[in-house]
Parts: structure tokens; sequence; C-alpha cells
């Protein structure tokens, strides 16, 4: 075996490929990783996860400083946004982050290859980079070519006025009107972060609701809070076209009067990063989507050949990619192969944040499965209280006759850091008779849960 010979070739750097290769060393296994750009870390810590947040936290305190210090008896000056400044912190943070992953390829002896790659036949991937062409010979290929936005007819997008959710990270200044097109994950999110800021937001969403796929009484109750934090929703308005007219946005939607506005963000949805990657070299057709579909082993159609994260089905989310990387390798490596979809937890990190784990109300219904329900909400908290944090609540769903955990759906304050709790608990089968008969410590959000936990069975202690 020569230096461009190896037993796994992982194509993309991002939370899927990135943790997969590192498994791969510890395996034993001679590991490339091919990524086009120089920072590794993939969608998830250049342009998405890690940057969003770092927003998410900058403009939460911005906004916090400006509103309700004076609730807890801080008064402070005129307070002045440094846009430039809370930007650099963000490249920082992802800078750091980024460089972290340089290292620890070092340290577990994984070749990074920067430059596009492509599969050529079965066991080749070409990569073409900066300082020409390079040829990987391959035992095993994983494609994790991850996501890329979505877009639509009608909407060019300049990467300016109008952009995705990569534009809309790096503003240079607060727009005075924002138009997010989509009310999902990326519109929440990112439309709240401009919002804090001191932009008019109007989120123009094509169904009848924000936030599909969440449990239907947490995404209402979403919509009423995120209302009252000053952001306009308009459901049912399908967007045909964006054009820039004289220096502004026009955006239309179907029967509606058009919306001016100073910049438009494109948030409706992401499609799968396979094109031109050669699986027509290999025999993969991904579907009209792009996915790549897989078995329980993430092989595809193709022999030694294997797809994780968000290039296959699935929710395209960081946690659930590095899962799929973890569990392709052990596989490779002749173990067994353990992922349990139902216990995957999502979080939408707006204040209050968004949670949940499991089944929604909608689909146990829609299955014909008998439940029961256990509610508790922020306010019956003495923590919620103090942290001034009373908006929201925590839903357990029970099997009616087993008492197993089906799913469990929350909105409040630190909703991401509860949710693990429920998520760990589902994954070891427990019933709500268990959580509910856990010590909680006093006074903690965790407390909430037991809370609904004890409501399952009609034995709430503070509701
Ligand atoms: P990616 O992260 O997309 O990585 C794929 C990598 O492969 C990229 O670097 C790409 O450039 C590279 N690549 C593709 N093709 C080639 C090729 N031919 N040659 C070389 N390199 C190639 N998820 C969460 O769980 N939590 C969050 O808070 C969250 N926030 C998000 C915020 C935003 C704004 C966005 C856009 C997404 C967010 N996500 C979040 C989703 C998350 O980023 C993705 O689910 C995750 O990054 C998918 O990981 P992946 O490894 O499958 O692909
Ligand atoms: P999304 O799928 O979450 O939401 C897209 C929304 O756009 C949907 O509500 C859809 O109905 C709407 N839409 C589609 N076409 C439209 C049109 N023409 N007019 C008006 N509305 C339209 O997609 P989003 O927000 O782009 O995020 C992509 C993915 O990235 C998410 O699904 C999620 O998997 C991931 N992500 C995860 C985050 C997290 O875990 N916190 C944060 C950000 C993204």
């Amino acid at each position: 075996m020569n230096d461009s010979a190896f037993d796994i070739v992982v194509l993309g750097a991002g939370p899927g490929g990135y943790v997969a290769a590192i498994r791969a060393a510890q395996l034993g296994f001679k590991t490339a990783c091919i990524d086009e750009h120089k920072q590794l870390g993939g969608t998830c810590l250049r342009v998405g996860c890690i940057p969003s947040k770092s927003l998410l936290e900058s403009s939460h305190l911005y906004a916090q400083t400006v509103h309700d210090l004076a609730a807890h008896g801080i008064e402070v000056g005129k307070v002045r946004l440094d846009l430039a400044a809370m930007m650099k912190r963000k490249d920082d943070i992802v800078g750091t982050l980024t460089g972290g992953i340089d290292m620890l390829f070092k340290r577990a002896n994984i070749t990074p290859v920067r430059g596009r790659g492509r599969i050529e036949g079965p066991g080749k991937v070409v990569v073409a980079g900066e300082g020409g062409q390079t040829t990987l010979a391959a035992k095993h290929i994983i494609i994790a070519t991850g996501s890329v936005p979505s877009s639509l007819p009608g909407i060019e997008m300049d990467g300016h006025l109008i952009g995705d959710s990569t534009t809309a990270l790096s503003y240079s200044s607060v727009p005075n009107s924002l138009v997010v097109i989509g009310g999902g994950y990326i519109g929440l999110e990112l439309g709240s972060v401009w919002n804090r800021l001191g932009s008019e937001v109007t989120v123009l969403e094509a169904l009848d609701r924000i936030l599909p796929g969440i449990d239907d009484e947490i995404g209402r109750l979403a919509h009423r809070v995120f209302e009252k934090q000053g952001i306009k929703f308009r459901v049912k308005s399908w967007v045909e076209s964006v054009k820039v007219e004289k220096g502004k946005c026009v955006v239309r939607c179907k029967g509606a009067e058009p919306h001016t506005v100073d910049r438009v963000l494109m948030a409706t949805g992401r499609r799968a990063n396979t094109a031109k990657i050669g699986l027509e070299t290999v025999g993969i057709e991904p579907d009209k989507f792009g996915k790549i579909s897989v078995d329980r082993r993430f092989k595809t159609q193709a022999e030694s050949i294997y797809a994780i994260g968000d290039c296959i089905d699935g929710p395209m989310l960081a946690h659930k990619a590095s899962e799929e990387g973890v569990a392709c390798v052990e596989g490779i490596a002749g173990q067994h192969v353990h992922l349990n979809y139902d216990a995957i937890p999502a979080v939408v990190y707006t204040h209050p944040e968004i949670a949940s784990v499991g089944k929604t109300e909608e689909q146990l219904k829609a299955a014909g499965i008998d439940y029961r329900k256990g509610m508790c909400p922020y306010g019956a908290s003495g923590r919620a209280r103090a942290l001034g944090d009373i908006d929201g609540r925590v839903k357990m769903l029970a099997d009616a006759k087993t008492d197993r955990i089906l799913g469990v759906h929350i909105i409040g304050a630190r909703a991401g850091d509860i949710i693990a709790e429920a998520a760990v608990a589902m994954e070891f089968g427990a019933s709500s008779e268990d959580i509910a008969r856990c010590c909680h410590a006093h006074p903690t959000l965790a407390e909430i849960l037991h809370e609904a936990a004890l409501a399952v069975d009609k034995r709430a202690i503070h509701t």
C-alpha cells in the first residue's frame, strides 16, 4: 500500500465525515478525509450550527440587556450595538473549532485532503485541489457530502440582498426590514437574531403553520411567543418571485400584495449535495431530491461505498450525521450497527428554545396508538420564575398500556438541555413512571420534565 492508498476514504469533512474519519482511525483503519474547503467541519462548523448559535447567544444577550435587565434591578446606560465585533466573535469561534479538527486529524494520523473529490469507478477517488490532481485508492468510500440550500424557481439569489443562511450569518449592517421565506428552523433562528438586533422581520410560510413536523400544540405556542417578540408571520403565503427593484427587494406571494423590504433570507429547506461527485461511475442513482439510499449498515447500491448524514434520508441534523458516521465505520469493522432513529432529539435554538424527541401527538393519533399525556407549564417552576422565563411547557406522551415514553415536546428556556434526559430515557425504553421515580435536583428546569412525567399518571404535585 502506498501513501495514496487507504482503507477508508471519506468524502466530506462535516460532522458526518470528520467524525467517521476519527472513529475509523481509532479502529486502526488507514484513513483520508477530503473536503473542498480550507476550514474543516462542513456546513455545521463553517456556516451552520456554530456561527448561528454564536449570533443567537450574542443577540439574546443584547436583547436581554435592552429589555430585561431593569426587571432585575440592574440599570445600564445607553446600549450600543457593535455588529462588527459580534461578527468577529462568531468568526473567531468558527476559526477555533475548525482548527481543532485539523489538530484532531493530526493526532489520529488521518490524512486531510483539500480539494473537490469525485468518485471515478470502484475504489478510486480523484481530488482536484490547489496543487493539481491527486488520485486516492480506497478499499471503502464513505460519501458524506452533506446538503446545500435549496432554491425556488422565480427567485435568483444574488448573495447580497437576496441570500440564504450563509449570507444572513454575515450581514454587515442590520437591515431595517427583512423578509424570511420559510418558517422552519433557519427562518426562526436567523429571523430571531435579526429581530433582536432591530430589523422588522416578516416570515412568509407556505403552509398554514410554522415549524412543520414539530408537535402542533408546541408549534402554535411558538407562533404566539415569537409574535409577542415582534416577528410578523404570514402563513399560507407561497412566495412566487423576488426581484430587486431600485435597490429594494420586492417579494410577491400568490394572491397577496407585494412586500418591499431591504433584504430577503431564503430558508425553504436544504437538498442533498450529491451532484457531480461521480455517482454514475459506480452505478448509484440518487432519488429526485438527490438523496442516496442506503441499508441499515449505510451501504449504498455499490460495493464498498457507503453514505451518511444530510445526503441520505432522515432529519438533516449534525448529531444524526455524526452518529451515522460512527455506526457506519463500526459496521465496516464488522461490529454491530445500532442507531435508534426514534430517539434522535431536535432543537430549535430560539428563545424560548423548542426541543423534541420521539413521536408527536399528531403522529400517534394517525398511527392509532393509544397514549396518555402529561403536561407541566414553566410557570410552575421556581427556577423558571427566578430566570424570568415562564413562557413554556413540557409535554410527555406515554403508551396508554405499557407507559413507555413515546415522545417528549418542550417549548421553554433551555429546552435543548432538558431534552437530553428524555432522549436517554427513550433510548433505555423508560416509562413515564421511571422518570417520575427519579429524584431531580431543586430548583432546576429538569424538574418540569419530572412534573410532566408525574402528570401522565395524574399525580403532579405543583400543577
Ligand atoms: P455537511 O456538514 O454539509 O458537510 C459536508 C462537507 O462536504 C462540506 O464541507 C462540503 O463542502 C463537503 N463536500 C461536498 N461535496 C464535496 C466534494 N465533492 N469534494 C470535497 N468536499 C465536498 N444541525 C444541528 O444539529 N444543530 C444545529 O444547531 C444546526 N444549525 C444549523 C444552522 C444552519 C444555518 C444550517 C444551514 C444548518 C444547521 N444544522 C444544524 C444542520 C447541520 O449543519 C447539518 O445537518 C450537518 O452539517 C450535516 O452534516 P454532514 O456531515 O452530513 O454534511
Ligand atoms: P425547514 O425545512 O426547516 O423549513 C423550510 C420552510 O419553508 C417550511 O416550513 C416550508 O413549508 C417553507 N417553504 C418552502 N417553500 C416555500 C415557499 N415557496 N414560500 C414560503 N414558504 C416555503 O428548512 P430550513 O429552515 O431551510 O432548514 C433546513 C434544515 O437545516 C432544517 O430542516 C434542519 O434539518 C437543518 N437546521 C437545523 C437547525 C437546528 O438543528 N437547530 C437549525 C437550522 C437548520
